[in-house]
């Protein structure tokens, strides 16, 4: 499915919108995040405006949203940076999550190369770290397309169920 969509910063009045697409991400994708779905879902309305709140200060910690004319966040990826001097050239980069009728058309790359350029242009920031399961393949393909590489492995990073993930820790170094 194809359609009209912007990406930017989400804001506080997002938060129902983003409440639909984390549900979706943790349901279809429970390796990818690292907050379980029975867990998430047992929190109050509250709390989850809370937590979305934390990550909603442009630029320094963020989510950016791929959203649609009726305000649906059809993508998002999240960005968090260090406050510490001798941390602040490194940023990370979570939750990238495509909703599943949208895959294909290049929102992904647009979200990264956006969240990159924010880094890079507004932040300074030197280097953007993620992590991604090992046998994540269309991830992990995606990233090393946009210039990351891998400079390590955690073993058994997640416990999902009763099997273990192992993840690959990838840097892109922006100077
Ligand atoms: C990974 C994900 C974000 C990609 O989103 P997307 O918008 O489809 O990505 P893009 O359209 O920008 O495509 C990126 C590349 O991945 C490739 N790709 C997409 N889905 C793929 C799949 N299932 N298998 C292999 N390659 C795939 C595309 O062909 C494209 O490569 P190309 O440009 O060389 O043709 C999406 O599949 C998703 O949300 N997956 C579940 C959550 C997840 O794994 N998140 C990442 C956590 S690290």
């Amino acid at each position: 499915m194809t359609t009209d969509y912007n990406i930017r910063p989400l804001e506080i009045d997002d938060f129902p919108a983003f409440l639909n697409i984390q549900r979706e991400a943790l349901l279809q994708a429970p390796e990818v995040f690292g907050s379980d779905y029975d867990w998430f879902e047992g929190l109050s309305v509250l709390s989850k405006e809370q937590r979305f709140e934390k990550y909603v200060n442009y630029p320094y910690q963020y989510l950016l949203g791929a959203v649609d004319v009726s305000g649906r966040i059809i993508g998002m990826i999240g960005y968090s940076g260090q406050e510490q001097m001798k941390l602040r050239h490194k940023g990370r980069l979570w939750g990238l999550f495509v909703l599943e009728e949208f895959r294909g058309q290049g929102i992904a790359s647009k979200l990264i190369a956006s969240l990159i350029e924010t880094a890079r242009d507004i932040l300074e920031v030197e280097q953007i770290q993620l992590t991604v399961s090992t046998h994540n393949e269309a991830s992990y393909g995606l990233y090393l397309r946009l210039g990351f590489a891998v400079y390590g492995t955690e073993l058994r990073a997640m416990k999902v169920d009763n099997y273990y993930v192992d993840e690959y820790l990838m840097v892109k170094f922006l100077v």
